[in-house]
């Protein structure tokens, strides 16, 4: 079977930094793919390069077409939706209106119906479908930020680390719904994040990155027992800073 996504030869640049260099990775659909490293180490820029956000070289392959020279919005209309880093909903606006503007293409009906599908499976955020959205806690805005870019049915999700800033309760509770989501619909996720063992939890994949390059990637089950996690963990640190450990 052909991958769902699959990138090569990813380059991004910001003037002289190359956040990321020959970045190469694939997983087919259906399936949880993540990319682990410490911050700094060019996660968000190959989300961002894959949902149009930065300018990259390389080849982005979405369901068999080459969709690197595409417009972030005609990447949006395949169905390719980035979260961002830090949910970015628009807090002066209600919990409805933000999951409206996630869906704001969508004819009347179907919007309702989408929407109060989100609120399913966030119940959270029902309570405060009509406030305004700063009144959330940060696990609820992810919840949002989360609900939001579903509106629009995507069939890849980029999430990057949607568990920043949160506890770990929240984190699991988060997690739970995007598996369930996940199971109900056949979604994908790429999902970018330093916290190590939810990431384990979910993923069906990880490949770690490190200075805008991918080590390598391997199978979350082979990641199970304590031997291999520690291989991996020297490899993911490799004499790195001591604050970069992952949680
Ligand atoms: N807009 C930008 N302009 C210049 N440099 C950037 C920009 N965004 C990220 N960088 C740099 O690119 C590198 C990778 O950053 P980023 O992709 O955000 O890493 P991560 O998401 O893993 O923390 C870092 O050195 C960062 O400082
Ligand atoms: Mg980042």
């Amino acid at each position: 079977m052909t991958d769902l996504l699959s990138v090569r030869g990813l380059d991004v640049r910001y003037g002289k930094t190359l956040a990321a260099e020959s970045v190469a990775f694939g997983f087919p659909a259906g399936s949880v793919f993540a990319l682990l490293g410490a911050n700094g180490a060019g996660k968000s820029s190959i989300l961002k390069a894959i949902a149009g956000l930065v300018e990259a070289q390389g080849e982005v392959v979405f369901d068999g077409r080459d969709v690197s020279r595409l417009s972030a919005r005609e990447r949006v209309g395949l169905g390719i939706v980035y979260v961002p880093e830090g949910r970015e909903i628009v807090t002066d606006l209600t919990v409805e209106e933000n999951l409206a503007l996630g869906g704001y293409f969508l004819d009347s009906r179907t919007l309702a119906a989408r929407r109060s599908q989100m609120l399913d499976l966030f119940p959270e955020i029902a309570q405060r479908a009509k406030s305004p959205a700063w009144m959330l806690s940060g696990g609820e805005q992810q919840m949002l930020a989360i609900g939001r870019a579903l509106m629009s049915s995507p069939r890849l999700l980029l999430l990057d680390e949607p568990s920043l800033g949160l506890a770990p309760l929240l984190i699991r509770r988060v997690f739970e719904r995007l598996m369930r989501i996940k199971e109900e619909s056949g979604l994908s996720i790429l999902l970018v994040e330093q916290s190590f063992r939810m990431t384990l939890r979910v993923a069906d994949a990880v490949c770690f990155v490190r200075n805008g390059q991918i080590l390598g990637t391997r199978k979350a089950s082979d990641l199970d027992t304590s031997t291999s996690l520690a291989e991996v963990l020297e490899a993911y640190l490799g004499g790195g800073a001591p604050a970069a450990v992952p949680a």
